[in-house]
């Protein structure tokens, strides 16, 4: 039976829907436990936000309470672990199909590798390889000395919303000497889409062009102003730098960091696609 040209467009909407739906992203930095922080303060705010991003088609997230800073004191790492065990057992009651596992954005502070070997604070998906710091936006702080301690005990750095550290702009070459310390630089999802103005917006796509970042990630605190924004995201990197990279930052990298493997440098991943 000969095809019409319409069954030919909707076999070909269905296709593309199917492929969106087989996106499973992993997001490294959230704030989705109830009443820790300045994200949800309820269990039901909680849901909501997880819905949100299992519906943006993530799979896995990493809760990641501030800790230290004007947090100091409240989100220890014993509490995160507890909040994701209690989020995870209401969840599997749900119909919302995420994983959570514990992290933090600590805030930088002379205390870091004396707090994770006391255990008070966490490192993402508490898999002892990577920590997300949290650097003042407005104020600059050269975090080598940090760098190179965390080194020492064989934790990487990731670099929380890279784009809103405004004097990280006019310092390139410390920030290459941070990226030689083996430091990595995760951008806002949301901040590539625009939602933080265009001042961020440019940061942002400045960091994702010039090949220094290799994370995106939602920070999102809720379903309203700070919401995920990780398929829009991909969608956007995609049509400008092409499907292999956006993958490569909002899948493969961010996977790599939960499961403790080494995050892929993008102008490799590009060479290692072309050379196939
Ligand atoms: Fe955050």
């Amino acid at each position: 039976m000969m095809r019409s040209a319409n069954d030919k467009v909707v076999d070909a909407q269905n296709s593309r829907l199917k492929k969106r739906r087989r996106l499973q992203f992993a997001d490294i930095h959230c704030h989705c436990l109830p009443g820790l922080d300045d994200g949800p303060a309820t269990m039901a705010e909680s849901f909501a936000l997880c819905r949100r991003l299992a519906n943006e088609g993530i799979a896995t997230v990493v809760a990641t309470p501030h800790q230290l800073g004007r947090f100091e004191g409240c989100n220890e790492a014993a509490r995160v672990r507890e909040a994701v065990r209690s989020l995870n057992e209401s969840l599997g009651n749900s119909d919302i199909q995420l994983k959570v596992v514990p992290g933090g954005e600590v805030r930088v502070d002379e205390r870091i590798c004396e707090l994770l070997e006391t255990d008070e604070i966490l490192t993402l998906a508490d898999g002892g390889r990577y920590i997300l710091l949290e650097l003042p936006h407005q104020v600059f702080i050269d975090i080598e000395p940090l760098l190179t301690e965390l080194a020492s005990m064989g934790i990487q750095s990731v670099i929380s919303h890279a784009e809103k550290i405004t004097p990280l702009a006019a310092q390139p070459k410390v920030l290459l000497r941070w990226l030689e310390h083996s430091a990595h630089l995760q951008i806002t999802a949301s901040s590539l889409v625009g939602d933080f103005g265009l001042e961020v917006q440019r940061a942002a796509w400045h960091f994702l062009t010039s090949g220094r970042a290799t994370l995106v990630a939602t920070d999102s605190h809720d379903i309203n102003g700070r919401r995920p924004q990780m398929r829009a995201a991909f969608e956007h990197i995609s049509a400008r730098l092409g499907k292999d990279l956006a993958h490569l930052v909002c899948i493969e990298n961010p996977s790599r960091v939960i499961n403790g493997q080494d995050i892929l440098p993008v102008s490799l991943y590009n060479q290692q696609e072309a050379d196939r």
